[in-house]
């Protein structure tokens, strides 16, 4: 069954990117010159799907104002004649049927996944995390939506991660089918220093077929009181195959405001109508600040 919904979690409080997430959710903070949520749609609506939906949470409403039309600001603009930045805005809106649901406790993202149950119904859906922004060509999620077509399951996109860092993802333990293809054994939500099973982690894009929602109900939340995804898949083991999916692009993660940071100067580095200058910027400026 082809895969038309993506689920786009964003509830979380972004507490890692305070005091700019105060009264903004992180998913609207900008990447060059959009908003970061904005990547992930456009990656969703560059795979084929149309039909999104956004889980947000209190404080979340400028995400709906940001996929709706905006006549007045295009009027201004159709006074300016700018009818270049009027097609820009009118994409945004139109790329994609937005749908919008709360969730109302911050009970983890296993739960903010569940909120988006009546919605799927019974079909399989993909999960898009909004701090990864994956760069590739095809899209990141086209690829594995590909890999879903020839071999129907769970799959979760893979990437190795510094073994300091295995705390802070899902991590996977399996074995190696293709290049791109790992077949998942036993998983485990941000294992304690030292005792990972693999240096492979889980980053933020997801294929499920819709029992994920019957695992989601019988997990238990975790010290935290969150209901992790990680666990939910881990109680399909037995009952549905899950890849790990190594897709072919970069992924930059936005979550830290090292990697928030980096990811516009690299990103900013891409635009054809920025390149020169950011360079011819950047280079001056590590000129003039490093010991030659
Ligand atoms: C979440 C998931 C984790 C995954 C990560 C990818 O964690 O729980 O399994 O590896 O996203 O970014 P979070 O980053 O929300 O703490």
């Amino acid at each position: 069954m082809a895969i038309l919904k993506a689920v786009i979690p964003a509830a979380g409080l972004g507490t890692r990117l305070l005091p700019a997430t105060k009264s903004q959710p992180k998913e609207m903070l900008p990447i060059v010159d959009r908003p970061a949520i904005q990547y992930v749609v456009e990656e969703a609506i560059g795979s084929g799907i149309r039909d999104l939906l956004i889980i947000t949470g209190r404080g979340k409403r400028s995400l709906e104002d940001h996929f709706d039309r905006a006549v007045e600001l295009e009027s201004f603009l159709l006074a300016k004649d700018d009818n270049r930045m009027i097609t820009t805005l009118r994409e945004i809106a139109e790329g994609a049927d937005f749908f919008f649901i709360r969730q109302k406790e911050p009970k983890g993202l296993g739960h903010a996944v569940s909120c988006a149950r009546r919605h799927i119904a019974n079909e399989p859906f993909a999960v898009m995390l909004g701090d990864d922004i994956f760069v590739s060509e095809p899209p990141a999620l086209a690829q594995m939506m590909d890999f879903y077509e020839r071999q129907p399951g769970i799959i979760v996109a893979i990437q190795e991660v510094p073994v300091a860092q295995t705390s802070l993802y899902g991590i996977v333990s399996g074995a190696t089918v293709s290049d791109s293809v790992f077949r998942v054994d036993d998983l485990v939500e941000k294992p304690a220093a030292g005792t990972a099973p693999s240096n492979l982690a889980i980053v933020g894009r997801y294929i499920f077929p819709p029992e994920i929602f019957e695992a989601l109900d019988r997990t238990e939340p975790d010290a935290r009181g969150e209901i992790q995804l990680t666990d939910a898949i881990r109680k399909l083991i037995n009952h549905v195959p899950i890849y790990g999916y190594r897709f072919t692009g970069k992924r930059y993660d936005i979550g830290s405001r090292l990697s928030y940071l980096t990811t516009n100067i690299e990103l900013a580095l891409q635009r054809p109508d920025l390149h020169d200058d950011l360079l011819v910027f950047l280079k001056e400026l590590v000129g003039e600040k490093l010991p030659t």
